[in-house]
């Protein structure tokens, strides 16, 4: 069976969340945000191995934050979230074999569900690429000023997550070709190169924690799942 390795991408600084530390070593439920994500891969059936970016000077609330889990040496990110997937690839490039796939998710996102990670994984039997994503169901307003500039057509948005998977070798070239493009997530990436990106219905409920109130709603949103179990 083809290897599938996830990746974690956990080096920014978490301008907007500010706080006393970087967002994904904030405590959630108990234990660090970034300790949520890494278990919930760390523990899926489709996911052979576990590979966590992180930012050297951080490194000692990483060993606090993960100090229960067996991971392989975290590899030092860069200075943009683009920087610190393709360093992450190139680690990953160097074992032997080579994984093949790779599933990329954002440390920030601790609610991901085991069922999105299934779906974004097995849609990689048929396509090179495949994103989690939700419909928007909102109306959409340009904004101009304060006021409304427009409204935007919402038929066929949708808004991109992690996990956000790809045949590794395709998301490696893509990364290296358009290394330093400055795109925000890694199907832009993939997009640039001319891969075929799948969209695949994902959870609503797995934020990405930004702001301080995302993490009080992530708390709630966990709460929430452990009394339903
Ligand atoms: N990330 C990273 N390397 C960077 C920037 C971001 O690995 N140079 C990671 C973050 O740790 C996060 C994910 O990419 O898990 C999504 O980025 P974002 O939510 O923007 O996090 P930060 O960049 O830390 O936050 P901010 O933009 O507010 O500074
Ligand atoms: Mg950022």
């Amino acid at each position: 069976m083809t290897s599938c390795v996830a990746l974690i991408v956990a080096a920014g600084s978490g301008e907007r969340f500010g706080g006393d530390r970087p967002k994904q070593y904030q405590r959630l439920a108990g234990r660090a945000v970034l300790h949520h994500t890494i278990s919930t891969f760390l523990r899926h059936p489709a996911v052979d191995a576990v590979q966590v970016v992180i930012q050297p000077a951080h490194r000692e609330l990483y060993d606090a934050a993960v100090a229960d889990l067996a991971l392989p040496e975290p590899v030092a990110g860069g200075a943009t979230r683009q920087d610190s997937v393709r360093l992450g690839l190139e680690r990953l490039a160097a074992l032997d074999p080579v994984p093949g796939f790779v599933l990329i998710h954002d440390a920030a996102r601790p609610l991901v569900d085991d069922a999105t990670i299934q779906a974004v994984r097995d849609r990689l039997d048929a396509v090179p690429a495949a994103i989690a994503a939700v419909a928007v169901t909102d109306t959409l307003k340009r904004g101009v000023a304060g006021l409304i500039g427009g409204t935007v057509e919402r038929a066929g948005l949708w808004r991109a997550q992690t996990p956000q998977g790809f045949r590794f070798a395709d998301i490696l070239g893509a990364h290296r070709e358009f290394a330093g493009a400055e795109l925000t997530d890694d199907a832009a990436v993939a997009e640039r190169a001319g891969l075929e990106v799948a969209l695949v219905e994902g959870n609503a409920d797995n934020l990405k924690v930004t702001n301080q109130d995302d993490l009080a709603r992530a708390a709630m949103l966990m709460n929430a799942s452990l009394l339903t179990l």
